[in-house]
């Protein structure tokens, strides 16, 4: 769902030879293969996972049987087909603006071992996936990040934002709207469909999303084999007035301090309209025997500040969460509906050179853009990466030039941010 395979994409010719001229093979990795039972050993050693079970490799296997995998191998080493390197990606989908999207080159599992860290090899994976995802005519590669230190030297850069949500429930009383409908516990089993379900319909509006698949919805449910937390997952559904489902929250109890101060921990909390986000999280702070509510992954200022009588209640972290790489500036901004009309010319530095240019960016009164290669001199300046943040609307130009990260007059920096600005702050909800 929303996925396909780009396993039939040839290596990248130049990714090869660099490898090679130290001595290490570049090869893609047949998930139904010999091959797939190391290369995910060597994904978990480089996540600092433990070692899969062999339940645990034959689940991945279903999951990542879309992607394209691939290894980096150390022939002279004691265990030559176990990868010293891996990367997976895949053909996902990214909204741009509600209702649009664009296809991005999503990758995933990027793992050095340890023996073979900071010799270039993260760098030949992948400047190997932007140029084959290049070649493939994708105008935007993607990932989810476990160091804000690492991809920006690849022209990647924050777009969507994330909020860490803690809610300390005895402070917080619920002032929030009433919702009409329903709420009604369901089976863990259920979920991976219930979820896929709400999240497809959420993702379309949400700038910044992207699909979930089978796998992903399986975790959050708890029934990846040898899941730590399976059994205690507890699900309940939001149903509106006309019985539609709505909503799913998914979320675990841990025992707090004292038994009356349990937390809540929120593994997914999908809403789909107002009511029945209101619902699930009243269900959620007025659980009885709960202190703490905690969620990752909600909206970067998250609603339900405005729903409790102490706001401060709750408290949320920000952090960046999706980093998307420009590799087609016009496939990339023309891609997304706009504010507000603008004309505008725009400098682009890009060392890796595919987004790098003078490009004139014209935005009618349809709320689309054109957008074409000029001669013209740029009335501003930015990085590949600052063009990445500034996509989705979800910073400001006037911010960034306020870091030095772009360059020009305050009025066209001003109307870049009337144009930009998003119809839903960009929110990425799943880690991929
Ligand atoms: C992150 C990781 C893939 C880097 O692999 P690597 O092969 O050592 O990286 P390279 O040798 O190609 O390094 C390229 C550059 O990135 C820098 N770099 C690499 N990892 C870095 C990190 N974690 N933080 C900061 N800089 C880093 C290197 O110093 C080097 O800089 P230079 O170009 O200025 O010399 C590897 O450390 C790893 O597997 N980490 C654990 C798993 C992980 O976090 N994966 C990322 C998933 S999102």
């Amino acid at each position: 769902m929303g996925t396909s395979s780009t396993s039939h994409f040839p290596l990248d010719p130049a990714s090869a030879s660099a490898l090679a001229a130290t001595g290490l093979e570049y090869a893609l990795v047949d998930p139904d293969g010999d091959g797939f039972d190391p290369f995910l050993r060597s994904v978990a050693r480089g996540f600092l996972d433990e070692e899969p079970s062999a339940d645990q490799v034959e689940s991945a296997r279903e999951s990542l049987r879309a992607r394209r995998l691939t290894g980096v191998f150390d022939r002279a080493g004691v265990a030559p087909d176990a990868p010293v390197a891996t990367v997976d990606s895949w053909s996902s989908e990214l909204t741009v603006s509600p209702g649009r999207s664009l296809p991005l080159w999503a990758i995933s599992a990027v793992t050095v071992a340890p023996t073979h860290r900071r010799r270039g090899i993260a760098t030949a994976l992948l400047t190997g996936e932007l140029r084959t995802a290049a070649a493939a005519g994708y105008a935007l590669a993607g990932l989810t990040v476990t160091e804000a230190t690492i991809y920006g030297r690849w022209g990647f850069s924050p777009a969507a934002w994330a909020s860490d949500v803690v809610v300390d429930t005895r402070r917080a009383r619920w002032t929030g709207p009433q919702a009409p409908g329903r709420l009604d516990f369901v089976s863990p089993s259920s979920l991976p469909e219930r979820l896929s379900e709400v999240h497809e319909r959420i993702r379309v509006r949400r700038p910044g999303a992207v699909p979930g698949w089978e796998g992903r919805w399986r975790g959050l449910a708890g029934l990846l084999p040898d899941a730590k937390d399976g059994k205690k997952v507890r699900a309940v559904a939001y149903r509106d007035t006309d019985g539609v489902q709505r909503g799913i929250l998914v979320y675990t109890l841990e025992e707090g301090e004292q038994y009356v101060a349990h937390e809540l921990q929120v593994r997914a909390l999908f809403a789909d309209g107002d009511e029945a986000l209101a619902a699930l999280w009243r269900f959620a702070l007025e659980h009885d025997l709960v202190g703490r509510v905690k969620a990752e992954l909600q909206p970067a200022v998250p609603p339900v500040q405005w729903m409790v009588a102490d706001r401060r209640a709750v408290a949320a972290t920000l952090t960046d969460h999706h980093w998307l790489r420009v590799l087609d500036v016009p496939g990339a901004l023309a891609s997304r509906e706009y504010s507000a009309p603008l004309d505008v010319v725009i400098g682009v530095d890009d060392p890796l050179g595919f987004a790098d240019g003078v490009w004139s960016l014209r935005i009618g009164e349809d709320r689309t853009a054109v957008v074409e290669r000029t001669d013209a001199e740029p009335e501003v300046r930015m990085s590949v990466n600052a063009l990445a943040s500034l996509l989705l609307g979800g910073v400001r130009a006037t911010e960034l030039a306020v870091a030095g990260l772009i360059a020009g007059e305050p009025a066209t920096l001003g109307a870049i941010d009337g144009a930009f600005a998003p119809a839903a702050a960009p929110l990425l909800d799943i880690w991929y």
